[in-house]
């Protein structure tokens, strides 16, 4: 048999084994075509190693591991246990953290730093929906006294996840905390930027003694087991994060198979909105973070920046100074802030963003190249003067650049804010309440952060407007992504007809 795992190091941890198989029923196995493909560290652009690649067999055989366990044991698992073995698989993570941070770091370039926050973050997600588990409950209905009515939140089925390469980690723990919280099973497809992380946690679901087949991770391309799991005819639910393109191939895919439940995190153009009488220093470091951290590559990234007429000049010199600030490099050093765009084709398609910027006569703040001669790194970018025509004010770029523009009244930067086919995020920096709550109420997206940016939390729902997606993540509101309701209704008088 192929060998299913490796040993690597990194500079954290020294020599580590990693796994490089298919996780299916608890156990790392080779895809049945053995076929692999290189993972590659994007500070470097050099080979870390192979893992084995899922294709359309190797999906059959995780949805029956995972259907098998649906119907038999995991139906068998009390709630209280299913909140168990989540809570034993986040104190799992967070004894873990060093090596899970550090493998984030080699093989999506996040700085050590940021890698460890968001392992603390993925246990904390985990551990939630723990307790979550033994508190799904349905209601009863009281419609006449001859009958009685009640309804349970039952669990979906089988749920195929398809998850990106920004926050491989964290991502992971949005989708399969809710899913396995109410009782479904699941297999879910890493990123193939970004397999490894998921693999050493799937070690430690194993670990934590969730039965086979519960949690299956699956390591492969998009177009052949992304595209597969979709189409599906034995999955109940795909749950989807990434492009909004591949957003609408996965619904066409459900609904042209099974018509499969769906449930879509997609991309992003977010305003982020500076009165004139905001703390200046406090909202230039709130849109520096919402912009550049993980490199930009984030759904919510405050990609537009509104600076009222009043302030434009300052604000502009100013946070040009503090991007400057911001240490790009390697992301195992522990005071990195900006490591590398996850890979060769992001890299491309920002300074190709770049480009049509600086051709459609937006103004080059700072930045606007590469940074050193290896890995993908990109100098923290900011463009003023840009206009609500060129593409870099109306596309998600998903990298370390920002677009600025000059606004007067609130009624303007309203409208200009939710001029986007997008939803996701938005940000208002003001002291003054009354604008900050006008402003939240008329913005068109799913999060509305004020004076601050970019602070996700496990227990604040998250999801898109318009095309930013539909359904919400985190929270109470995603265990509805994972729930179907049914009334059971009994006769208790006589027959009626
Ligand atoms: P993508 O949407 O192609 O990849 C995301 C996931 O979808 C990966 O696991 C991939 O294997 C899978 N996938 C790709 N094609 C598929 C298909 N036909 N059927 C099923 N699954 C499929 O995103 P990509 O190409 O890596 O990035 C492109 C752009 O997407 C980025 O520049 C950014 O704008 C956006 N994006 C948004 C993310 C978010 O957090 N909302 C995350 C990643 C990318
Ligand atoms: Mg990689």
């Amino acid at each position: 048999m192929a060998s299913v795992s490796v040993e690597l190091h990194t500079p954290i941890t020294g020599k580590f084994t990693q796994p490089t198989g298919l996780f299916i029923n608890n156990e790392f196995v080779p895809g049945v075509d053995g076929r692999t493909f290189e993972v590659i560290n994007p500070s470097t652009e050099e080979v870390i190693t192979s893992v084995h690649e899922a294709t359309e067999k190797d999906v059959d055989i995780a949805v029956a591991a995972a259907r098998k366990a649906f119907e038999g044991t995991w139906k068998q698992t009390t709630p209280e246990q299913r909140g168990k073995y989540l809570v034993k698989l986040a104190d799992l993570i967070e004894e873990n953290k060093d090596l899970l941070a550090a493998v984030e770091s080699l093989d999506n370039g996040k700085s050590i730093t940021m890698a460890r926050a968001d392992v603390g973050a993925v246990a904390g997600v985990i551990r939630y929906y723990g307790g979550w588990a033994d508190k799904i409950e349905g209601k009863v209905i009281d419609t006449n006294p001859d009958t009685f009515t009640y309804t349970k939140q039952e669990p979906i089925g089988v749920c195929g996840q398809i998850i990106p390469w920004n926050f491989p980690l964290l991502m992971f723990s949005w989708k399969i905390g809710p899913a396995i919280a109410t009782g479904n099973t699941v297999v879910i497809k890493t990123a193939e930027q970004t397999p490894l992380s998921a693999l050493i946690a799937a070690r430690l679901i194993k670990e934590a003694g969730f039965p086979p087949g519960v949690i299956n991770v699956i390591t492969g391309f998009g177009k052949i087991a992304g595209a597969a799991l979709s189409a599906h005819m034995d999955v109940d639910k795909v749950a989807f994060t990434g492009s909004t393109v591949v957003g609408r191939q996965i619904m066409k895919a459900a609904a042209s198979s099974n018509l499969k439940k769906v449930t879509l995190e997609l991309g992003g153009k977010s305003p982020n909105i500076i009165f004139n009488d905001a703390d200046i220093e406090n909202a230039i470091s709130w849109v520096n973070f919402g912009i550049f951290f993980n490199h930009g590559q984030c759904c919510c990234a405050g990609s537009r920046v509104y600076v009222q007429s009043g302030i434009y000049d300052k604000f502009v010199e100013r946070f040009k100074a503090r991007a400057l600030a911001n240490k790009v490099g390697d992301p195992f050093l522990p005071d990195t802030f900006q490591g590398p765009q996850v890979s060769q084709l992001q890299y491309d398609r920002i300074m190709g963003y770049i480009q049509e910027g600086k051709k459609a006569g937006a103004t080059v703040v700072t930045g606007g190249e590469r940074h050193g001669d290896k890995g993908y790194f990109i100098q923290p970018t900011i463009f003023s003067n840009v206009t609500e025509d060129m593409k870099i004010m109306q596309e998600e770029i998903f990298g370390p650049v920002c677009s600025i523009a000059k606004f007067d009244t609130e009624e303007e930067i309203i409208k200009t804010a939710n001029n986007s086919i997008y939803g996701l995020a938005s940000g208002i920096h003001t002291k003054d309440l009354n604008t900050a709550i006008r402003v939240a109420n008329g913005l068109r997206a799913g999060t509305v952060w004020i004076n601050q940016y970019n602070m996700l939390h496990h227990q604040i729902p998250f999801g898109g407007y318009k095309e930013s997606g539909m359904g919400r993540e985190l929270g109470e509101a995603a265990l509805a992504n994972y729930t179907q309701v049914k009334s059971v209704s009994m006769r208790l008088g006589n027959a009626l007809f």
